[in-house]
């Protein structure tokens, strides 16, 4: 499970690298990378206006680009079949190629549109080209080839790493730059108009803004940022994958937010972030059971966060971890977006316990599948990913994926051209 001495992002800067090198024959002109992130805690908060705390994983979403018509490249003029249409290549297309999904797509610099397939990787990228655009923010046309190393569907922000890789192109091509804060709007407003999920801000400002070797603590309400250190070499940051989805169409994200937005009301509050636990049970019959077990979640974990950002400051990690379990619980029973294999996965941690080496364990990201986050004492973080896989698999039949993850950066330009060299437009 550990990666040993194998550094995740040169590895997917070196496969960009090639891939780039081998389609295009030429190396890239620009490499940018753009991390996914990993919430300690703050769970379906940061649209309450609460406060969450994320890190960046090392593992990233890794752009390698040149110019369309870079000498060696292709011509102006030449054709290439798509999909059920032909279409030009051109300094007004980019050709966007997944290492993934083995598939290039055509996308146009004027008018970008997004992709026939609803949910196509491409939309993401469609969207921070023609968000860019509005924003002055205009490439010419370009080749790119994306290699992620964040895995695709595990609540990980993929997407948001995909966005964010590609608003850092855009600007590295450019030579324009956004402030970090738009840009991170920008990238969730896609994932809200290109995307069609009403998320909030974490995913994109963590891609943005994460430091190395820190946790991000954010309000979401003022969107200040305060970077807390996670150096401590003898906690180890362990990931692991159910490898299930279930798919609820997004629909359940959506409904969670409206149920939040509606007890809000009620409440007579701007957001939940305004309301305390004791005004939610002296008004409980203002609300009906459902927003008020929503409403119950999110204040509680709202007050967890800030609990957990002291506690982390105090280098208290039993309170840290007992935060973590109180917050699954919270998620899997009033906000209901658990499942049956996250809750295994922290059921065996809890069984572990911290004399096994854990410390705490919770579901992360949007839920219904995806991962947990635990911390674990680093000596015994090898033991513990074997337990907690092994006995994953006995009882699902599923092989997890399990990752550990030092808080990475945020979205950075790897490679540019020497200064003079750049057309960039
Ligand atoms: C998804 C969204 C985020 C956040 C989390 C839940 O990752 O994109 O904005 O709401 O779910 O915390």
């Amino acid at each position: 499970m550990a990666q040993g001495d194998v550094n995740p992002l040169q590895q997917s800067i070196d496969s960009a690298t090639a891939i780039f090198g081998r389609r295009y024959g030429r190396p890239p002109r620009w490499i940018v990378a753009a991390p996914g992130r990993v919430n300690l805690i703050g769970e379906h908060v940061d649209y309450n206006n609460g406060f969450v705390m994320p890190m960046a994983i090392d593992r990233y979403c890794v752009i390698a680009a040149g110019e369309a018509n870079d000498e060696a490249g292709m011509t102006n003029d030449e054709f290439t079949s798509h999909s059920s249409f032909v279409i030009r290549h051109s300094s007004f297309t980019a050709s966007v190629f997944s290492v993934a999904t083995d598939e290039e797509t055509i996308i146009s610099l004027d008018r970008p549109a997004p992709h026939p397939t609803p949910g196509h990787w491409s939309n993401y990228v469609a969207g921070v080209i023609s968000l860019c655009a509005e924003r002055g923010l205009q490439p010419s046309g370009f080749q790119a080839v994306i290699e992620s190393g964040v895995p695709f569907g595990g609540g990980l922000s993929s997407s948001a790493s995909l966005e964010v890789a590609t608003a850092t192109l855009i600007e590295a091509m450019t030579g324009k730059t956004l402030n970090p804060v738009d840009k991170a709007l920008l990238c969730q407003k896609v994932e809200h108009d290109f995307a069609g999920v009403p998320c909030g801000i974490m995913d994109q400002f963590a891609s943005v803004m994460c430091r190395a070797d820190h946790l991000m603590l954010l309000d979401c309400r003022s969107q200040q940022i305060e970077h807390i250190p996670l150096i401590d070499p003898n906690v180890t940051v362990l990931i692991v994958n159910t490898n299930v989805k279930h798919e609820l169409s997004g629909g359940e994200y959506a409904e969670r937010r409206a149920q939040c937005e509606s007890a809000a009301r009620k409440l007579d509050v701007a957001a939940l972030r305004d309301a305390t636990l004791s005004q939610l049970d002296s008004q409980r019959e203002r609300l009906d059971a459902v927003e008020f077990r929503r409403a119950r979640h999110a204040i509680s974990e709202i007050a967890r966060t800030v609990d957990a950002a002291a506690a982390l400051k105090a280098g208290n990690w039993a309170r840290v971890g007992r935060l973590m379990y109180e917050s699954h619980d919270s998620l899997r029973d009033d906000y209901e977006v658990s499942c049956r294999e996250l809750d295994l996965l922290v059921d065996l941690a809890r069984q572990r316990d911290a004399n096994g080496g854990m410390i705490g364990s919770r579901m992360t990201g949007g839920g219904f599948g995806g991962c947990t986050v635990s911390l674990v004492e680093t000596s015994k973080a090898d033991d513990v990913g074997k337990y907690l896989s092994e006995n994953y698999q006995a009882e699902t039949g599923i092989e997890p994926t399990v990752l550990t993850s030092r808080p990475g950066r945020g979205a950075h330009v790897v490679q540019t051209p020497l200064a003079g060299s750049a057309s960039a437009g």
